[in-house]
């Protein structure tokens, strides 16, 4: 029970890492706030959790890049709840485009979910955070944020600017006990990655050899979110098979 009597919210709480990492929550005893754009998958969270025993889940739509979704997110969760303790920023896709090939509209997309999505969600839910007195929040980034990658450049950079929002929010928000910290996460079977043509190049260059599942992901989330976390905060987490960290990229299988 490392989240008793917490509450969270969990955008893109609608499928893989988000699903993982609510069911996780609920069972350390948090109650969870599902948030998705996709209504279907955000309900289905909500359901699995009810049947784990949380019945007091909760899903609320909302587009993470749209100012008035997140806002009116926040006002919903300003009805029905006290306070706010843990919010993970974890709303996210990628379009894999070269630098060349990004069109203006990827180049929105990537920057409007998965950067602008965290600085508003965090911006809105600040004032129930600061009523809890203590609180995490966690942003997910990428290895794509650390190193670049090539094959996805708009997502690139835009994981990139999560690491120094994560870096300046850690600071800003220090007064109020809210520490911000920022995963960056390598390969994770998710939807996300189920057709990725070079899943198995990516295999070969990970030291472990293998993808992360959601659940893998979920325990580090779990780690920041919590009061064993305590004096952690502005970090830059990698969980990446050993693929940055210790080759810095270079390390083959093969
Ligand atoms: N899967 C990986 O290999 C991997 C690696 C590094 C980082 N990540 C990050 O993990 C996070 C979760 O991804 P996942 O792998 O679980 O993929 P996923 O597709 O299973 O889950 C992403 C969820 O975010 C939701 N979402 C997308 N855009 C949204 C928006 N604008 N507003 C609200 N919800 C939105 C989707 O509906 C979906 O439910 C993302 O931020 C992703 O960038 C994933």
């Amino acid at each position: 029970m490392r989240l008793k009597d917490k509450i969270s919210v969990i955008t893109g709480a609608g499928s893989g890492i988000g699903r993982a990492t609510a069911l996780l929550f609920a069972r350390e005893g948090s109650r969870v706030i599902c948030v998705d754009i996709n209504e279907q998958g955000g309900k289905e969270t909500v359901e699995m959790l009810k049947k784990q025993g949380e019945q007091n889940a909760l899903f609320i739509r909302a587009d993470v890049s749209k100012s008035e979704d997140v806002q009116r997110l926040a006002e919903e969760c300003q009805r029905s709840l006290e306070k706010v303790d843990i919010l993970f920023n974890n709303a996210g896709f990628v379009i894999r485009e070269t630098f060349e090939a990004t069109t203006e509209e990827t180049w929105a997309g990537m920057v409007g979910t998965n950067l602008t999505g965290i600085f508003l969600g965090s911006k809105y839910l600040l004032p129930l955070m600061k009523k809890s007195g203590a609180g995490s929040i966690i942003n997910h980034s990428s290895i794509d944020g650390l190193l670049g990658n090539p094959q996805d450049a708009a997502y690139s950079a835009a994981k990139g600017g999560i690491i120094q929002l994560t870096h300046v929010m850690a600071c800003n928000l220090a007064k109020y006990n809210i520490r911000v910290n920022c995963l960056c996460s390598g390969g994770v079977a998710t939807g996300m990655t189920a057709n990725l043509p070079i899943r198995d190049k990516l295999v070969a260059v990970t030291p472990l050899g293998r993808m992360a599942q959601p659940e893998e992901i979920a325990y580090p989330v779990l780690f920041l979110a919590s009061d064993e976390a305590s004096y952690v905060n502005g970090a830059t987490l990698v969980v990446d098979g050993g693929r940055t960290g210790i080759t810095q990229g270079t390390f083959s299988r093969a």
